[in-house]
């Protein structure tokens, strides 16, 4: 039994409460764009923890309770789900990109010019759309 007084295990839980401050973060990001070592950081500190939950909770929840995900009848979950897993990985494998150069240019004194404005906009939108539809999938599974 989980903490907030769901059907959801302790780490569903933890997981949720971890991605709605990610989700207050990454707006503060998307608003805070200037200055660019400022944006940098708020971003590279998502990532990282994005990564984490995903390698650790999302990732292996992925696979253990994909019975619970493709019971939802409509929209069908396993859609849901394999969707937003692979909105989820391409956001990641992107935002690993801005933060690797982040920290290149931080430790290289190098401007920082992590990406172009459109690529940036195309991984808030993925990254956004990711973060809505797991706390949807929270929702659908165990409220
Ligand atoms: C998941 C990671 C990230 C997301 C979702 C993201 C999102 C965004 C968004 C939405 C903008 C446009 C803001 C506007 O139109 O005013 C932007 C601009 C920008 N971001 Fe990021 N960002 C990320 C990571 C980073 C990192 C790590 C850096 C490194 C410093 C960075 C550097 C920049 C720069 C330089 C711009 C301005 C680009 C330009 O106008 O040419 N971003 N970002």
């Amino acid at each position: 039994m989980g903490i907030l007084g769901t059907s959801a295990s302790i780490f569903a839980d933890i997981n949720l409460i971890i991605q709605i401050a990610l989700l207050v973060l990454t707006i503060i990001g998307i608003i805070k764009s200037k200055p660019y070592p400022l944006h940098g950081k708020i971003f590279t500190v998502v990532t990282f923890v994005t990564l984490a939950t995903t390698l650790f909770i999302m990732g292996p929840a992925l696979f253990l309770k994909w019975g619970d995900f493709a019971a939802i009848p409509f929209p069908p979950g396993s859609a849901i789900v394999i969707v937003h897993h692979l909105a989820g990985l391409v956001a990641l494998i992107l935002g690993l990109l801005w933060s690797y150069r982040y920290i290149d240019a931080r430790r290289n004194r190098k401007p920082y010019t992590c990406g172009s404005r459109r690529m940036m906009w195309l991984t808030a939108i993925l990254w956004l759309y990711s973060l809505f539809g797991g706390i949807v999938i929270y929702y659908l599974v165990y409220v």
